[in-house]
């Protein structure tokens, strides 16, 4: 696996790639690399025939500068995961080379509808963030497809209405949720929990669970949603929030939906979590 640093060789080597007749996919991440990350190169590797990792830990997305800086970066042990992946191409660009002209003067992307409330309502500017610089990697790499993970359910949505609102040649493909054995998903963050807080942390998954197994029994939503927040809340956690939406639009309106998905944020300790889980209804919601 080769690393490159700078957007001139990048594209040097997608074309020589490109050139020799393969296709390129490509899976951007901010690194810090965990099975889940894998699960998506390998995804990628039995799809296309070169393909193109990113590490890039983009400060537009972040509103808060405290989690910005704290953010683990790992270049070295992710470089040995990927490489035992079989990635083909690693870009870790720094902010200069990704933001020359600096970020405040940045062009940027903003998706409307699906970007707004969850996520988007409790770290305002993040998706916005998300979209420019995906769209900013789309560009440089020029992939066929590009691979994401479903446990940030939100994040794919802005992407998917983002590559069809704005013509961009690019297929998404979601990959599963990435689980330790108790259920907990994945994520880079996991890593801020104490060992006290990791034992706790499965409730987020338990609490998504027991919302479906509700919603089944049709159960109103109100009462389901306030006393899962009283559990999540009693289970250690200080939930952000959770709610239950349309899996095909993110709507809130699920009345004749079949296919929900419930997702969640929540803080334990210094992490904040979030989780989803899409589930077919028995019974038509209407
Ligand atoms: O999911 C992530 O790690 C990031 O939001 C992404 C897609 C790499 C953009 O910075």
């Amino acid at each position: 696996m080769i690393t490159l640093h700078t957007v001139t060789d990048l594209r040097t080597a997608v074309k020589a790639a490109r050139l020799a007749g393969k296709t390129i996919g490509f899976v951007p991440t901010m690194g810090n690399l965990h099975d889940g990350h894998i699960s998506l190169i390998e995804r990628a590797k039995k799809e296309c025939d070169f393909v193109v990792a990113s590490i890039f830990v983009n400060p537009l997305q972040f509103n808060d500068k405290n989690d910005l800086s704290r953010y683990p970066r790992t270049l070295p042990e992710d470089q040995a995961r990927l490489a035992l992946a079989r990635c083909d191409l690693l870009f870790a660009p720094d902010v200069d080379e990704m933001y020359p002209g600096g970020q405040d003067g940045q062009s940027t992307v903003h998706v409307p509808g699906v970007s707004a409330g969850l996520c988007g309502g409790s770290r305002p500017g993040h998706f916005d963030g998300v979209a420019t610089v995906v769209t900013k990697l789309f560009n440089q790499v020029l992939p066929d497809k590009a691979f994401f993970g479903e446990k940030d359910f939100q994040q794919v949505a802005v992407i998917r209405k983002m590559v069809d609102d704005l013509c961009i040649p690019v297929e998404i493909v979601t990959v599963p949720t990435a689980r330790a054995k108790d259920g907990l998903a994945l994520s880079s963050r996991n890593g801020y929990l104490t060992t006290e807080e990791r034992a706790l942390a499965t409730g987020l998954y338990r609490t998504l669970t027991e919302i479906g197994e509700a919603l089944q029994r049709r159960e109103t939503q109100v009462s389901i949603l306030s006393e899962a927040t009283e559990r999540l809340n009693q289970r250690g956690f200080r939930t952000d929030y959770l709610e239950i939406r349309n899996a095909d639009n993110l709507s809130e309106d699920i009345s004749g939906a079949s296919r929900i998905v419930i997702l969640g944020a929540a803080f334990l300790g210094k992490a904040r979590l979030i989780d989803n889980i899409v589930v077919t209804l028995m019974h038509r919601n209407d």
